[in-house]
């Protein structure tokens, strides 16, 4: 079906009930829909939007576009949680229903001010001609559980020497002050980050740009973030428009960061390479916020942009990552899963045992839907390889190669496959020997922690119903494995 721009700048008050209810029985119908992972009831979601622990509980919302696996016109989608383990939807929260936001509610934040918890996000407007205009606008929640928007914008359209990219609107308090770091494309077409403060959250000021070393890196920045950390600042963002190179930046956008120390006064940071956070070929647009106790907590977004996937035929697209807690540690970003997760084991088994040259089947156990714990204990092989979700005909499978400790994985045989960019295969090279993997796995995607979050590679894979199986071995050479699988069941939203 070719979606024109009607469709795609419909807004549900025109949808009637019968026509979303359809949507949703077709999406129902899908194979592939997640256990355990926030997905979208029908349509398209994207970045997670608006992370924040408010009152006792964590809010969580997701760009929505309800009609469709295309980018429409965007809606919030809200839900809560007490614990970031098990979450209750509450069905739109922001739609674009004033003149700012009038073509899309776009990628904001979640701040708490004066005991409120206010959203800051982009509205994005679209003038007769198609001229974008985007405006960063407040709502805030009342009594009732409603977004009241604010009557006007806090920033009205970018600033001079910016284009009409200038969008996602993370904010923080510090000292005093609130602050906030906008994506922004220069005139010159390239991509930076714009920080604007405030003292009352009503008047902003634009301040500077943030200045990193790297000056022309991509058209545009996307989605940034900014904290602190373990003694440390850390800014997330994705750069649009960069080349692979090796096995970096092999995805058709880029998500990362840069650890270093921030200047607040002139707003210059040093700091040390962009690193990928994820090392997968669906990851994109995270956002954190900081947990109850302290801890710095990360969603992702488990897609892209401009990308084909399989289950736009049943009219749904993309989920979130678990959510993971970061640490700074030997001046890298660690992600190790939600610990809190660890309440959602159920039947565990464990089996250990040498995989060798010949393929052996590890196990009887199986499935779609777990958490599977690999302990290398000893690793003679020159290469080893394990492969879930393994059928007659499919399998995903992962591959070490001891010498040049790189670690692969391969989705050519998973299944379905999605629009391929660069390739089926993505690598990433570890900094010491692989010890350790944590795998979670729902119907239609994996999340693979190594070496206790020292890297992640989280990918969709496609596969059909009956491929289960687990199964290992070498190109030579034995390798002795421990494996704690835990069953993870639960159906949610
Ligand atoms: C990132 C992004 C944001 C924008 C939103 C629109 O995926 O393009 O920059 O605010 O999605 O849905």
């Amino acid at each position: 079906m070719e979606w024109t721009r009607d469709m795609r700048y419909r807004k549900m008050a025109e949808v009637a009930d019968d026509e979303y209810l359809q949507l949703l029985e077709q999406t129902d119908k899908s194979p592939w829909r997640q256990h355990f992972h926030i997905q979208p009831p029908t349509g398209l979601m994207n970045d997670p939007n608006g992370f924040v622990y408010y009152n006792g509980e964590y809010h969580l919302f997701y760009q929505w576009f309800p009609l469709g696996a295309v980018h429409g016109v965007k809606y919030w989608y809200h839900l809560t949680s007490k614990d970031l383990v098990t979450f209750t939807p509450h069905g739109i929260a922001l739609a674009p229903d004033t003149e700012y936001d009038s073509h899309g509610a776009y990628s904001g934040s979640g701040i708490v001010v004066d005991g409120e918890l206010n959203l800051v996000y982009t509205g994005n407007h679209r003038t007769a001609d198609w001229e974008r205009i985007p405006y960063q606008l407040v709502a805030v929640l009342d009594a009732k559980g409603d977004f009241i928007k604010r009557e006007q914008p806090i920033i009205r359209g970018p600033e001079e020497g910016y284009t009409e990219h200038f969008r996602d609107p993370k904010v923080w308090y510090d000292n005093g002050i609130y602050y906030a770091v906008m994506g922004a494309q220069r005139h010159d077409e390239t991509g930076t980050i714009v920080v604007y403060r405030s003292k009352n959250f009503k008047d902003w000021e634009f301040i500077f740009e943030l200045k990193t070393a790297y000056t022309n890196f991509g058209y545009m920045w996307e989605c940034p973030d900014y904290f602190e950390l373990d003694d440390h600042d850390v800014v997330l963002f994705c750069p649009q428009g960069i080349e692979a190179s090796g096995d970096q930046f092999q995805n058709i956008y880029q998500s990362g960061y840069l650890i270093g120390s921030l200047n607040k006064s002139t707003f210059e940071m040093t700091h040390g390479e962009f690193t990928e956070l994820d090392n997968g070929f669906d990851f994109y647009a995270p956002q954190t916020t900081v947990d109850k106790d302290g801890r710095r907590i990360l969603f992702g977004w488990m897609g892209l942009p401009d990308t084909d996937y399989p289950t736009d035929q049943y009219n749904w697209a993309h989920c979130l990552t678990i959510p993971r807690e970061l640490t700074v540690e030997d001046g890298r970003l660690r992600q190790r899963p939600l610990k809190a997760w660890e309440s959602r084991r159920g039947e565990v088994e464990t089996a250990e045992g040498y995989a060798m040259k010949h393929n052996i089947k590890l196990h009887p156990y199986e499935g779609s839907c777990y958490e599977l714990i690999v302990d290398i204990l000893e690793n003679e092989s020159t290469e080893f390889y394990i492969e879930l979700r393994v059928s007659k005909k499919e399998s995903t499978l992962l591959i070490y190669n001891k010498q040049e400790r790189r670690f692969t994985l391969d989705r050519s045989e998973s299944g379905q496959l999605c629009q391929e960019v660069n390739g089926t295969t993505r690598s990433v090279v570890l900094d010491s020997d692989l010890k350790q993997l944590q795998i979670f796995m729902d119907e239609s995607s994996i999340e693979i922690f190594l070496n206790d979050g020292e890297r992640v590679m989280t990918s969709r894979i496609f596969p059909s119903d009956d491929a289960r199986g687990i199964r290992t071995s070498t190109e030579s050479g034995q390798v002795y494995f421990k494996f704690t699988k835990y069953d993870f069941q639960e159906k949610q939203y």
